[in-house]
């Protein structure tokens, strides 16, 4: 009987096909998922990333609050003109503190991940109060009112408790220091020792100019981090993995 012949008992058997079928499929499933529960990390390590400061994750908040993602990404692709826009492509360690990640699915306005640093904070007040005041073309709604909104971080440690939980490695000494760090932060004659030996590199300003802490000094403390962490200067992807 040769092969084809066979295979023809596969083939005209439906419960011997399915069972088969079933076996082939059951290997190949083992194959790729079993590595994954042994691997530590699917996500290669990064020097420079750290959590978001308590001031930080609040900006944060309010990004995600306000639906900015509807209208802008924070991933950069691997590809020449995105590039050569934006800046060094995104990695993933670069959002593996995101929960949810912000990489979005549409551009009405540019990418982010890198806006850091890209303008300076009166911009960004000047820009948020009235877009096409510095953007005469722009179609971004206003987020003026978020200068009113007063914030105190009531709640941030509870969140910084939430994010924990879900893997953003924050210690408890970030957790007890969550309030202090967050008023620190946005203020300039602050004590600003623990909130850098906690959040390395962590901007300390005054963001929106006024005396009171609001939404729009936590948001624009979060633009002005973004894609900022790792130094691209001496990173080296890791080609062994
Ligand atoms: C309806 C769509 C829309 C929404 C929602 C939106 N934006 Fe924009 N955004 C734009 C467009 C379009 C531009 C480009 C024109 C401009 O600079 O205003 C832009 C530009 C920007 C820029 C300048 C980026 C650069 O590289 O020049 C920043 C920063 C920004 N938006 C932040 C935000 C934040 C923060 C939110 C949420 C509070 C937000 N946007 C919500 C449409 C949007």
């Amino acid at each position: 009987m040769g092969i084809l012949d066979q295979h023809k008992k596969i083939e005209t058997n439906v419960t011997l096909l399915l069972v088969l079928s079933f076996f082939v499929v059951t290997i190949g499933g083992i194959v790729q998922i079993v590595p994954l529960f042994y691997l530590e990390n699917t996500i290669e390590e990064v020097e420079g990333m750290r959590p978001y400061s308590p001031l930080e994750l609040a900006g944060r908040e309010v990004y995600l609050r306000e639906g900015c993602y509807v209208c802008h990404s924070q991933m950069i692709r691997p590809m020449r003109d995105e590039v050569e826009r934006y800046g060094p492509y995104s990695l993933a360690a670069e959002s593996m503190y995101d929960h949810p990640f912000q990489w979005g699915s549409k551009r009405t306005g540019p990418d982010l991940a890198r806006v850091g640093g890209r303008y300076s904070d009166e911009w960004h007040v000047q820009h948020m109060i009235d877009p096409k005041s510095v953007v005469p073309e722009s179609i971004m709604p206003s987020y003026g009112f978020l200068m009113n909104r007063e914030i105190d971080g009531q709640y941030i440690a509870d969140l910084m408790r939430a994010h924990r939980r879900v893997g953003v490695p924050y210690t408890d000494e970030m957790i007890a220091n969550a309030r202090a760090d967050f008023r620190a932060q946005a203020d300039p004659d602050a004590d600003h020792t623990g909130l850098l030996e906690r959040y390395h590199g962590a901007q300390t300003r005054n963001f929106d100019g006024q005396p009171q802490l609001t939404e729009m000094d936590a948001i624009i403390a979060y633009m002005q981090m973004l894609g900022t962490l790792v130094d691209f200067t001496t990173f080296m992807p890791d080609e062994s993995r």
